[in-house]
């Protein structure tokens, strides 16, 4: 009997913890299909690598508050980039430092003889940052080291030999990326250095050389270089190299963001086609967005879903941050001139539940979807058509007067999204805006895809030519839709889907 009771409590209790933890992430404003830590602080995705099966996510890590400090190596695995499993911390701070941001690779022709008895080692490459060396002012102390696992990203060996790259004596000197380069069997490395890029090349991942720099005179210079990334992609049986490069602040709209150059790259020297900066994400909340590492021909990139304008600030509890949903990148060209493309990846279909399409749809003035979505939650998708031939907006609103509206403003050729009147707003003076964006495409026609989670937008207009990610805090869930043309348009092909929570 008392077997029979005990058993009966250890059941309850399991249940019990299983409860909480549910309860635990639908907390007001919880993300609930964009991975967000369970609690305490976050920001750049780290590390990111397909392995076995398996997307890993790595992520700077603050465990024991939701403010920034002394950085870890958080990790949650997924089998579709979409439902997340927060896992035990990866990488603890050390002597050497606290574990700043960098990427991971799968070693398969075990190069840094890491594996052992056949089993391909994933190598994390980061920066260690000395909080003791920075204080002396030195300039120095930033380094590269490398952590390998060998039971697929559970558990890490940090390499005696650390740091496999020496600072030279440049204050920002971090946040490596590193891929193969099959035509030279090198590793190559980009680095964030200040106010460029520098690359590095190995065979192992241990001894590293200076190839070249990239950047002092190009591109925008509005804050300090972090968390780059480069990569080819194939167009037109072209192979172009994508450089990311993250800039903290001056972002086209404000703090943090992604710029990308388009160029060649020869194992040695990257060329841009241009000078100029183009942007990944106008929105305000999509920084040190890199791609997964060992995706083959797919590129996938993920963002932190913040900016450090108010990161720290946000009225989310007891987590602080999300990343955006991972993206399928891709390239087009408009007006002999390439732009990078990014849309959700065809994985989010695993969210859909019922929804409705219409076609020919005339909207002169407001015309109200609510009745349509049924009982929404505010998470949905909405993708239509329209010709370019007037303005329109999309409201996302609630029963408490909160409201973001998401539109496109003709006579200036820009997209929108204004979260003025978003819901809480006043952690940050600069919050409460509306941020723009220009519209790329010259198609006659628009198309728009919308991602709503319960604190978040993503915009994908023109098949990802123009992107916007902004974070809102509303007082109520975002239930009510609006679709709102003064001049009126034609909607065509509309398709609204509701979305499931990941979190159940
Ligand atoms: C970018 C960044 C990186 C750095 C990390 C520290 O958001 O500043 O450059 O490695 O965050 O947490």
């Amino acid at each position: 009997m008392n077997k029979i009771i005990g058993i009966a409590f250890l059941f309850a209790a399991i249940l019990g913890t299983f409860c909480v933890h549910a309860q635990d992430m639908k907390e007001k404003y919880r993300p609930q299909f964009h991975f967000s830590p369970r609690a305490n602080w976050m920001n750049d995705p780290n590390g990111m690598v397909y392995h076995n099966g398996i997307y890993h996510l790595f992520f700077q890590y603050y465990p024991d508050d939701k403010i920034w400090g002394p950085m870890h190596w958080g990790h949650a695995t997924s089998k579709d980039m979409i439902s997340w499993q927060e896992q035990p911390i990866a990488l603890y701070p050390d002597s050497l430092g606290y574990i700043f941001s960098g990427s991971a690779v799968a070693d398969v022709n075990n190069t840094s003889g890491f594996g052992k008895d056949g089993k391909v080692p994933l190598i994390a490459i980061f920066t260690h940052h000395n909080p003791v060396l920075e204080k002396q002012k030195t300039g120095k102390h930033e380094y590269q080291s490398i952590a390998y696992s060998l039971d697929d990203g559970k558990t890490w060996t940090k390499y005696a030999g650390n740091p496999v790259l020496q600072n030279p004596g440049i204050s920002d000197f971090r946040d490596p990326k590193v891929r193969w380069f099959e035509p030279q069997k090198k590793w190559v490395l980009t680095l964030a250095t200040k106010d460029r890029i520098t690359f590095y090349s190995s065979p192992d991942l241990k001894t590293w050389a200076r190839e070249s720099e990239f950047g002092a005179d190009a591109g925008a210079h509005g804050g300090v270089w972090e968390c780059p990334d480069l990569f080819p992609i194939t167009h037109n049986g072209k192979q172009v190299w994508v450089l990311i490069v993250n800039i903290n602040p001056g972002g086209p709209n404000l703090g943090s963001a992604g710029q990308y150059f388009l160029g060649d790259f020869d194992g040695k020297d990257f060329k841009a086609y241009s000078k100029e900066t183009k942007w990944l994400d106008f929105g305000t909340d999509n920084y040190a967005a890199v791609t997964f590492s060992n995706t083959g021909n797919r590129i996938l990139l993920m963002g932190w879903m913040s900016n450090w304008q108010y990161a720290n600030q946000v009225p989310t509890h007891p987590w602080r941050s999300a990343n955006t949903i991972a993206r399928e990148v891709g390239l087009q060209e408009v007006n002999k001139e390439l732009y990078l493309t990014s849309m959700p990846v065809k994985e989010l279909d695993v969210l859909n539940k019922d929804g409705f399409k219409e076609k020919n749809l005339k909207i002169k003035g407001q015309f109200d979807l609510t009745p349509k979505t049924k009982n929404s939650t505010g998470l949905f998708r909405l993708d239509f058509e329209t010709k370019n031939t007037a303005d329109f907006s999309i409201t996302l609103a609630n029963k408490s007067g909160n409201e973001v509206i998401v539109g496109y403003d003709k006579a200036a050729n820009q997209y929108y999204i204004d979260r003025t009147k978003s819901g809480k707003t006043d952690f940050e003076k600069g919050f409460a805006k509306k941020h723009i964006a220009p519209r790329i495409s010259l198609d006659g026609n628009i198309s728009i895809s919308l991602i709503a989670d319960a604190a978040s937008v993503e915009l994908f207009a023109d098949q990802g030519l123009t992107v916007m990610t902004d974070i809102f805090f509303p007082d109520a869930p975002m239930a009510q839709l609006f679709i709102k043309s003064m001049s009126g348009i034609t909607i065509d092909n509309l398709s609204y889907t509701s979305l499931k929570s990941t979190i159940e």
